[in-house]
């Protein structure tokens, strides 16, 4: 495949894929397997040497993650895909592999609890340090970019304030003096946003989420150019190691076939579920792109995402403790971590994915103690709203 008269859809259900190399199977075949034969002890030479072509050992590259790696790269427009054993996995070997002692990293606003844990490491173990950035204006990365920046790293929409950076902006200072441009496209998926063809060099996904969308795996993506993936592949994947296992790429390419039809379904029940939060007597603050405060966020989420997505952030009126109970009253919404699944998930960050980070920090990130973090499923929208209503009336 690879064809370019494809739309998203099709690519999303057949690309990498070709049945003829695979015994006619339809469904990509699961290669589950630790190592490969070689015929000969020189064949084995040669393909260390990298002088032939083939697979060796399954941290080093296996045919079923090839397959959805080439799947991922082409749906994020980008040139080649490493699969991951978790979007952390990613996330560290990407910033390991671009960083060095006494380099500088500048941060959107607001990253995931873990990226924030793993920032602060590298400042501890290696001089890494970082700085966040609103990277609202021109005027603003230019003032914030260090002369030792070595990349600008991007969560947009951020979790879980849900504030956007606008990417062609960022790519277009950062390209002038070469500094590359990692973004975190989780909470979009390549279905509502390809930061690549904003001019961004590097995006991440926690494969875990929409990509998956099942609920059942926990796995990264890094796309970029070539020559990265390569770079990558052959030292902070092959030597740190965090390689996804056939059978959890087997079940992404599974849950990418029906990205876009989820999608939209997650999109259709924010949507509506945004419009009853906004006129809840009882929810103080709502935070959904292009329909929250943040000046020039909608002007951003028309740019560049195709719809808002399927995550609203709310904070409701009262205490932590009013929040908890909220979410103590709910029956149908699940209390859990994790979003992109096709069950409604709700979080309180303050003391789940952002307990991580000090409370001075969160605050400046805009994490309060009464906001919650939703991520609409694909349930009956109805359902979801009756379950939201009946929880905010006893509190
Ligand atoms: C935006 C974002 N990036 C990265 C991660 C880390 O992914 P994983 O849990 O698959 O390691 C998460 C997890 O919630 C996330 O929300």
């Amino acid at each position: 495949m690879g064809n370019e008269k494809f739309r998203f859809e099709t690519e999303a259900v057949h690309s990498g894929y070709c049945s003829n190399e695979h015994q006619g199977s339809l469904v990509p075949p699961l290669y589950q397997t630790s190592t490969f034969t070689f015929s000969t002890a020189e064949q084995g030479e040669r393909r260390f040497a990298g002088q032939e072509e083939g697979f060796i050992y399954s941290r080093l590259g296996n045919p079923t993650v090839k397959i959805l790696e080439d799947r991922m790269a082409k749906l994020e427009k980008g040139e080649a895909a490493l699969a991951f054993s978790s979007g952390m996995a990613a996330v560290s070997a990407v910033l390991t592999a671009l960083t060095k002692a006494g380099d500088h990293i500048l941060c959107s606003q607001g990253v995931y609890g873990c990226t924030f844990g793993l920032l602060q490491l590298l400042k501890e173990k290696y001089n890494i340090n970082h700085d966040f950035s609103l990277m609202a204006s021109k005027e603003i990365l230019e003032e914030e970019i260090r002369t030792n920046t070595a990349c600008i790293y991007i969560e947009t929409p951020i979790n879980p304030t849900m504030k956007l950076v606008d990417l062609e902006l960022v790519a277009r200072i950062a390209k002038q003096r070469c500094i590359p441009v990692v973004v975190d496209n989780t909470f979009c998926s390549p279905y509502l946003q390809t930061p690549i063809s904003l001019g961004c060099d590097i995006v991440i996904h926690s494969a875990t989420k929409y990509i998956c969308g099942h609920g059942d795996v926990i796995a990264g993506i890094v796309v970029g150019k070539s020559d990265f993936i390569k770079q990558v592949s052959r030292t902070t994947q092959k030597d740190i190691g965090g390689t996804i296992s056939p059978f959890d790429a087997w079940l992404l390419l599974r849950g990418l076939k029906t990205l876009p039809v989820r999608m939209d379904r997650h999109c259709e029940n924010a949507n509506i579920l945004v419009e009853f939060l906004r006129n809840h007597p009882k929810v103080e603050k709502l935070y959904f792109p292009g329909n929250s405060d943040y000046i020039d966020d909608n002007k951003i989420m028309h740019k560049q995402m195709k719809k808002p997505g399927g995550v609203i952030s709310f904070s409701v009126i009262g205490t932590k403790e009013t929040a908890q109970l909220f979410m103590n009253q709910l029956q149908l919404v699940k209390i859990a971590v994790s979003l992109g699944d096709a069950e409604t998930l709700i979080q309180h960050p303050a003391t789940m994915t952002h307990a991580v980070v000090p409370e001075d920090e969160r605050r400046k990130m805009g994490i309060n103690d009464t906001l919650l973090r939703l991520s609409v499923g694909l349930e009956a929208w109805q359902d979801i709203q009756e379950d939201i209503e009946q929880a905010l009336k006893k509190i």
